[in-house]
């Protein structure tokens, strides 16, 4: 079937949502991004993307330790909110329970999992600068593992499906294995 054109825009799939977490002005404050991927596997190292300004942004430069917080769907309120606020304007530190990990980087108990990370290198786009930290430390909350393992069928983490019409979703159900399934191809 032959293709039309649609709008550039348009982003289709789902995308796991996270809350950046950073103390500023020596208070902690979240925001929510899902401009977020895994991008080095050895040390582990993750992007976050921010538009300019954002206020979290201070708090990453400022301390160079920051925190990715994944939520649930229960969250899907205050991470929603976490998204339309600016801790420029608003005070966002009451908002979740805040732990603070071994490196100092605020991070949300609610969220079943939590990363420290160490900033390594910014790089500057149009409108955004990409953020790009080491995790230096994991965690998961207990109540989450299934046999010492994290269970993502009781994380529940909530996604984004961004345009056409933006929306929440919880993960999905596995139907196949990963590095597993295309085996069947391999001669
Ligand atoms: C679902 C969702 C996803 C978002 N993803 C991003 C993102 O990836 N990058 C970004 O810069 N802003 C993103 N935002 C917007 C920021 O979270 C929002 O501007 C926030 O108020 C910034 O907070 P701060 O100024 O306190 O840092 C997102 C908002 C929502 C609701």
């Amino acid at each position: 079937m032959a293709k039309v054109k649609i709008e550039n825009t348009t982003i289709p799939y789902a995308m796991p949502v996270c809350l950046v977490g950073a103390t500023v002005k020596g208070k902690p404050t979240f925001m929510t991004v899902a401009w977020f991927s895994k991008v080095n596997g050895q040390p582990p190292m993750f992007m976050v993307s921010l538009e300019n300004p954002r206020y979290t942004a201070e708090g990453i430069k400022e301390n160079g330790v920051f925190s990715i917080n994944l939520p649930g769907k229960s969250l899907a309120e205050k991470t929603d909110y976490c998204g339309m606020v600016s801790g420029r304007k608003t005070d966002k530190s009451g908002v979740f329970k805040v732990e603070y990990g071994e490196h100092k980087a605020p991070m949300i108990a609610e969220c079943p999992v939590c990363y420290e990370l160490k900033l390594k290198q910014t790089f500057d786009l149009v409108d955004s600068r990409l953020f790009i930290g080491e995790v230096v430390e994991a965690y998961a909350d207990g109540m989450y593992l299934t046999d010492k393992k994290l269970d993502v069928s009781k994380t529940e983490q909530l996604q984004l499906i961004e345009s056409p019409a933006a929306g929440y979703y919880d993960q999905g159900k596995q139907f196949e294995k990963a590095f597993s399934i295309g085996k069947k191809l391999m001669k």
